[in-house]
């Protein structure tokens, strides 16, 4: 069925791809005048300080992706601070000669950092009375607190929600990255809100509570949620995804937010006013055609329920903090072209991204697993290089492979784990098609292995409408959060990859038509690190001076 939204959705993501011999629409070169600021304040907005919570030897890293393995903490000031902490705090500043720029725990493309983050919440011991809507400002790692409501409001929202449910909003800024990307910009947001989903699931996690997003809810409702309004002077936010964050042990199957519930928002005294983030802009109306096109309308849950692909994961015991993983995660700037990993270790990084029972962080997605990867092995031990597939979701290996290459040997390798569906497609090496596709990247080709990953595309955005544009890149999102910790867990390092030639790796695996498109790159392997760069805590006395 094709729709005016779906037309321009598909338009966009055609006239976005890079080609061999021209790249999608840019801005042809950085205006370092107008470099947006990263960091929105709601300016008049009363400040509540979260704490500081250095990461401690527990919980383990592995314990985390599974459910059930660690008690609930309670709702109160320190939980809180803790989850915003781990997943949308700063992890650290970086100098070279004067400059000085801070990374996140959650990545982003070019370090633009679209994704902004918010919290609705009951009141909650240590932190507020009164249920309040609040903007995190992850420099002060602070709230900004731009709304209270009355207690009947808060219990009409979480009505059909476990108790001691707290809710975390996203949105996305497009202007910060399309002020370097131009078009792809759009794209890159997404990937970014589902890194942020990712980060999110995973902090709650490690307090032992679970993330659903809600997505019977339209994003006009989202934005009434969060208070967004139109701003003449500041850089607009679109209303990404509310995420229902609860005890673990309450995992009900179903969880909704009554639009009705949203109404009493609209009308609430907000305080603060957002910054502009830059001067001057460069507008990029098929940036904001295809967010138009991809707003979501209120509808019925999903009839498409996740079917677990894999049993409960076994949990190692490996001395590896979950917290330090996080707060040390990084990109990789370059590869050394020689470190490699063995296959056990390859196995266990592949099987941490297949979804299965109780898997975090699969479980927030209320959709089956549609991204699939195309791998080029470089450096694995006992396992021939090569182009190789990851089979998410067992319903599309027939189709997968009908619409791949017919020459391909679908081979399962040696000791392959019977929960990741890996195939060998062709023996070879791998490395100058691999940083050919990724835009001539070497990171691409001097790393373990790089990856592709391959969305179903067609079907799910007639099934759905254009609005599962944007979750297609957040499932990729997500898939790339869990590959930079799984690299960091393995003692190597990733990055995702957002400049590849679409159609070109397209070709490599015979992929002709709309049925699957390539969405989102990622390597990792043995890092380089740059000496010129200094490396300063994350808080301290830095806060505020830069
Ligand atoms: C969606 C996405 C796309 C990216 N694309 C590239 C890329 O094409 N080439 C590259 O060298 N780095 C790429 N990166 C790495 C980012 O530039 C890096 O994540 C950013 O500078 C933030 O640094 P951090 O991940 O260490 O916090 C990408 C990262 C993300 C999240």
């Amino acid at each position: 069925m094709t729709t005016p939204e779906l037309d321009h959705v598909l338009t966009y993501h055609e006239v976005t791809k890079h080609h061999l011999n021209r790249y999608a629409r840019g801005p042809g070169g950085l205006d370092w005048a107008n470099q947006p600021d990263p960091f929105r304040r709601y300016g008049g907005a009363p400040l509540i300080k979260l704490d500081h919570l250095p990461p401690g030897e527990r919980p383990l890293f592995e314990e985390v992706f599974v459910e059930g393995r660690l008690p609930a903490s309670p709702s109160d000031r320190a939980s809180v601070s803790q989850l915003f902490y781990d997943s949308l705090a700063l992890s650290a500043w970086k100098q070279a000669g004067g400059v000085r720029w801070s990374l996140r725990v959650n990545p982003s493309s070019g370090n633009l950092h679209p994704t902004e983050g918010y919290l609705i919440c009951g009141p909650i011991e240590g932190l507020s009375d009164q249920p309040m809507v609040c903007h995190y400002a992850p420099k002060a790692h602070a709230l900004e607190r731009r709304a209270e409501f009355p207690l009947e409001v808060w219990r009409a929202l979480t009505d059909h929600l476990p108790d001691g449910t707290i809710l975390i909003g996203l949105t996305s800024i497009h202007w910060r990255e399309a002020w370097k990307y131009g078009e792809r910009a759009f794209r890159y947001c997404q990937h970014d809100a589902g890194h942020a989903i990712a980060a999110v699931t995973l902090a709650a996690a490690a307090l032992g509570r679970r993330t659903t997003l809600l997505d019977d809810l339209s994003t006009d409702a989202i934005g009434i949620l969060l208070g967004l309004a139109g701003w003449q002077e500041a850089e607009p936010e679109e209303p990404e995804c509310l995420l229902a964050v609860y005890p673990q042990h309450d995992s009900c199957t179903v969880l909704s937010l009554p639009e009705a519930a949203i109404e009493p928002f609209r009308s609430l005294a907000w305080q603060g006013r957002p910054n502009a983030l830059s001067r001057e802009h460069v507008d990029w109306p098929i940036i904001d055609q295809a967010a138009v096109a991809t707003r979501k309308p209120a509808t019925e849950a999903y009839g498409d329920t996740p079917t677990p692909t894999g049993p409960p994961l076994p949990v190692g015991s490996a001395p590896i903090s979950f917290r330090m993983i996080v707060h040390q995660r990084r990109s990789c700037l370059a590869l050394d072209g020689k470190t490699g990993i063995t296959r056990a270790a390859f196995y266990q990084i592949l099987r941490k991204t297949v979804p299965g029972s109780g898997r975090f962080p699969f479980t927030a997605l209320p959709w089956s697993p549609k991204i699939h990867f195309g791998l080029f092995v470089h450096r694995v031990d006992g396992i021939d290089p090569g182009l190789y597939c990851l089979i998410r979701d067992r319903a599309q290996l027939d189709p997968l492979k009908s619409a791949m290459k017919q020459e391909f040997a679908w081979e399962i390798p040696a000791d392959c784990p019977n929960d990741v569906m890996l195939y060998r497609l062709l023996t070879g090496d791998a490395q100058e098609l691999s940083q050919q596709i990724s835009c001539h990247q070497e990171i691409a080709s001097d790393g373990c292995f790089s990856l592709g990953m391959i969305g179903e595309y067609e079907a799910p955005l007639s099934r759905y409408g254009a609005w599962f544009y944007r979750r297609l890149f957040w499932e990729a999102g997500v898939l790339g959060q869990v590959l930079y910790l799984e690299a960091e867990a393995s003692g190597i390092r990733g990055t995702g990859i957002g400049c590849y030639f679409d159609d070109p790796m397209h070709g490599v695996l015979g992929l002709s038509d709309r049925r699957y498109q390539d969405l989102y790159h990622f390597t990792m392997g043995g890092p380089i690190e740059d000496a010129r760069l200094t490396t300063l805590p994350a808080y301290g006395d830095m806060q505020g001076r830069v």
